[in-house]
């Protein structure tokens, strides 16, 4: 449509409109110019292992050492490598949706069946552990736990997650933690599961990377910090697949991580102005029903009582033909009815895009 010349407004993207600190580019750039362009180990530098070895030891408590961690071509081949590692066929996986599409196809692309645990806006989209305990069966091998929520922007309270991990621990799961959100929290503060004790950490696979609080999307750096032997096996793996993630970028995420917070800081600050802005413009949407999310940059519309005999995929044509906004379906992370909008847009462009999405809903019947 725009290369038709229409002005489409794109609240569809999950990743930060801002560009990547100078910081980190003149660590890139520097990293080129000293010749730092060659194989690395497949986990990554010994620097940024020991960096991010650091970080989440300081963060959560848990000592890890830099074995323990594994750098790849984003959180999402750290994924992808935890899947392939603690799957054989048949095994189950409880996802808590609505959730990140990806676990699903990732999840299925190792042989394993995915199990849905599912909460509505009623729940805050919090997952309810007597829930998850049902739906466990002796073929149930791995939770997946995503706070702050991508689709849902949701905010796990600590003693959910307590509980959720005393379920996996009872029930000898693992635990894969995507915290990719963890410095877009906006109410109250992030909790890592790592966080939660020893008995925790033995168990957990915690899943990160430098996309989104760096504004790094395209660089290509996530990690997995896991037990010793779970980190080995996805080294070993990776090396046959596609060895170290891109040098340059390792150089990158290393400036990153060192690097004062104060940027992160405005760029979160921003996300909340935002967040508050498109939730405001569209509770005014009559029969859109959305509370604030605690994190990440989505907001998430329960729409069911628009829907009549239709679905959110024809609300979400609807509003691209009529009102030239582009966003997610619901159905897409198995939120039925919803609508998710990013809100990593310019505050100019949330506030043109909640007018036109009130003005084409009125011709919504
Ligand atoms: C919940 C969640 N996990 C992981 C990722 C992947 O991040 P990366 O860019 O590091 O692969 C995303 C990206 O959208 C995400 O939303």
């Amino acid at each position: 449509m725009r290369a038709q010349g229409k002005n489409v407004l794109t609240f569809a993207a999950g990743e930060p409109d801002f560009n990547t600190p100078e910081e980190i580019c003149e660590a890139a750039i520097r990293a080129i110019k000293e010749g730092k362009t060659k194989y690395t180990p497949s986990a990554g530098i010994p620097a940024l292992r020991e960096a991010i070895a650091a970080k989440v030891t300081q963060e959560t408590g848990w000592q890890v050492a830099p074995n323990q961690v594994v750098t790849s071509t984003g959180a999402k081949q750290a994924l992808y490598n935890t899947f392939q590692l603690l799957l054989d066929a048949g095994d189950e996986v409880i996802l808590l949706a609505p959730y990140w599409m990806t676990y699903r196809d990732q999840v299925e692309l190792a042989g394993g069946v995915p199990v849905v645990v599912k909460a509505s806006r009623e729940d805050r989209y919090i997952p309810n552990p007597d829930q998850v305990r049902a739906a466990i069966t002796p073929r149930t091998r791995a939770i997946v736990i995503n706070t702050p929520s991508n689709p849902t922007g949701a905010v796990i309270p600590r003693e959910i997650l307590t509980q959720l991990v005393e379920i996996a621990v009872q029930h000898n799961l693992w635990i894969v933690s995507d915290e990719i959100y963890d410095k877009l929290v906006y109410d109250g503060e992030h909790t890592s599961v790592a966080s939660l004790g020893e008995e925790v950490q033995r168990r957990t696979i915690l899943i990160n990377g430098v996309s989104k609080t760096y504004a790094m999307t395209g660089w290509r750096l996530g990690y997995l910090v896991a037990p010793p032997q779970v980190a080995q096996a996805a080294s070993n793996f990776q090396d046959q697949v596609t060895s170290n993630p891109s040098s340059v970028t390792q150089y990158a995420a290393l400036a990153a991580l060192k690097m004062d917070m104060s940027g992160v800081t405005a760029m979160r600050e921003e996300f909340h102005a935002r967040r508050d802005l498109i939730v405001q413009g569209l509770a005014e949407v009559p029969g859109f029903q959305i509370d604030l999310p605690g994190g990440a940059f989505y907001a998430f519309v329960d729409a069911h009582e628009r829907l009549g005999s239709r679905t959110d995929v024809e609300i979400a044509d609807f509003l691209l033909e009529k009102a030239e906004v582009a966003l997610v379906p619901g159905s897409v992370f198995e939120g039925d009815g919803c609508l998710r909008l990013s809100y990593a847009a310019s505050r100019a462009d949330i506030l043109e895009g909640v007018r036109r999405i009130q003005c084409a809903m009125k011709e919504w019947n």
